[in-house]
This record gives structure tokens, sequence and C-alpha cells, in this order.
């Protein structure tokens, strides 16, 4: 199992409340999508997966290795995360280009396959422009094909088609079901967009899965 959750509970340092609660979730294989209202810990619970987020009460392992565990890092670096509000690099001066390379240190992806999927997704011309000019979408595509050319056994996508156009979605969508001999899980509150690529549905409310698909 790829990822496996035992009875996780979760709270922001601060909180006296767990904000995921009782979590039992084992996923292998296949596009999970993550779906419920604002607020029900979806973003949480994708940061408890990767192992940024600790449990304070049940375990979880990712690839194997529990995520209190200092593997971790290790197994990290085999999962793309793209998470809802990602950083942007700290200067104008790296392009598109740049930061894909940068995502693929440490990683067994290519940039001909981000270049390939650059196509797709028609995000050829942004490759070699400055990223901290670009528009929120058009940085939205760039982290997505960072996260694709990285070659993820896992990939976790948090509301990755908040800024999208119409048109990209689609092929978002097309390129993602290429990938359910591995796990994909994208987190979104929409499932309409996402139907035609997810094999199944985790529906969260108030920091429970109160129901798979
Ligand atoms: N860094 C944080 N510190 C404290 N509380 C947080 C933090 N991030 C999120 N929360 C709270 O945890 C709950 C779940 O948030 P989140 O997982 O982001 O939900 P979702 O992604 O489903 O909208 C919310 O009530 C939110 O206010
Ligand atoms: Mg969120």
């Amino acid at each position: 199992m790829r990822v496996k959750l035992r009875n996780v509970y979760v709270a922001y340092s601060g909180s006296r409340k767990p904000t995921i609660k009782d979590i039992t979730l084992t996923l292998d294989r296949g596009v999970y999508v993550i779906t419920g209202p604002n607020g029900a810990g979806k973003t949480t619970l994708l940061e408890t997966i990767i192992g940024l987020l600790k449990p304070y009460r049940g375990e979880a392992y990712l690839l194997g290795v529990n995520t209190k565990s200092r593997r971790i890092f290790r197994a990290r670096r085999k999962c793309s995360y793209v998470p809802q509000d990602f950083m942007k690099p700290p200067t104008e001066a790296y392009t598109g280009m740049d930061v894909i390379r940068l995502g693929l240190v440490f990683n067994r992806g290519s940039l001909n396959d981000a270049i390939e999927l650059a196509k797709r997704l028609n995000a050829l011309d942004l490759l070699e422009k400055p990223f901290g000019k670009l528009s929120g979408g058009q940085q939205q595509k760039i982290m997505i094909l960072r996260a694709l050319a990285r070659n993820p056994e896992i990939l976790l996508l948090d509301e990755p088609f908040s800024s999208l156009d119409a048109e990209t979605k689609e092929n978002l969508c097309e390129i993602l079901k290429e990938y359910s001999d591995r796990l994909v899980v994208i987190v979104c509150h929409d499932t309409s967009i996402v139907k035609r690529s997810a094999d199944h549905i985790v529906r969260m409310e108030e920091g429970r899965v109160v129901d798979i698909s």
C-alpha cells in the first residue's frame, strides 16, 4: 500500500481540537478525488498523507514508511505535491523552465517529459518566461508540469483546477487518467470537473471521511 492511515487524528498547534479525526484509509493505485466543503480538512489530510503534518494519535505510512520516521524524507522524494497556495520562488530571474528543473533535482524525472506535457497543456511559451511575471493560472500550470515531470510514484494535487481555463482543465484530466497505475490524490471541491478521471471519490465533512465510492 502506497498510503496507509490508521485511526489518524491531527491538530494544529495551539488548537485543542483535532482538525481531522479518526481517519482510516488505504490507497494504493488509481485516481482518488477528495471532496467536501471549505474547512472540511481536505488540505490537512493531504499534508498528513505526505507527512508534513504528523498525527498525534494513530499512524500514517507513506510508501511503507511511518511519517514520523526520519526515512520519510527519502520516501517523499518519490512523490510530487502541489500545494493549494504554492510559494513563489525568491527572484523573477527564474523562468518557468528553471522552476521545473529545480523540481527534478534528486529525482528520476526528465525535462523532455516536461516539454511534452507542456505542449499538451498549451504551456510551451511559458517555459521561457519569468515565473514571477506569470498569472496565477500560468504559475499553476508550471507547478503541475513540474510535479508530473518528476515522474512520481504518488502525485498529490490540492485544488489544481482552481485557476485553469476550461480547455486546460480537460487536458489535465486526460493526462491524469494516464497516471492511474500510480497513486494520484486530487483535492477538488467541485467533482464535476474530475468525474471522468476519478476512480474513487472520498468525501470529507468536519474532519471526517464520511463516504468513499
Ligand atoms: N495552519 C493552520 N493553523 C490552524 N488551523 C488551521 C490551519 N490550517 C487550516 N486550519 C483549520 O483547519 C480546518 C481545515 O482546514 P483545511 O484542511 O485547509 O480545509 P479544506 O482544505 O477542506 O478547506 C479549518 O477550520 C481551518 O481553519
Ligand atoms: Mg484546502
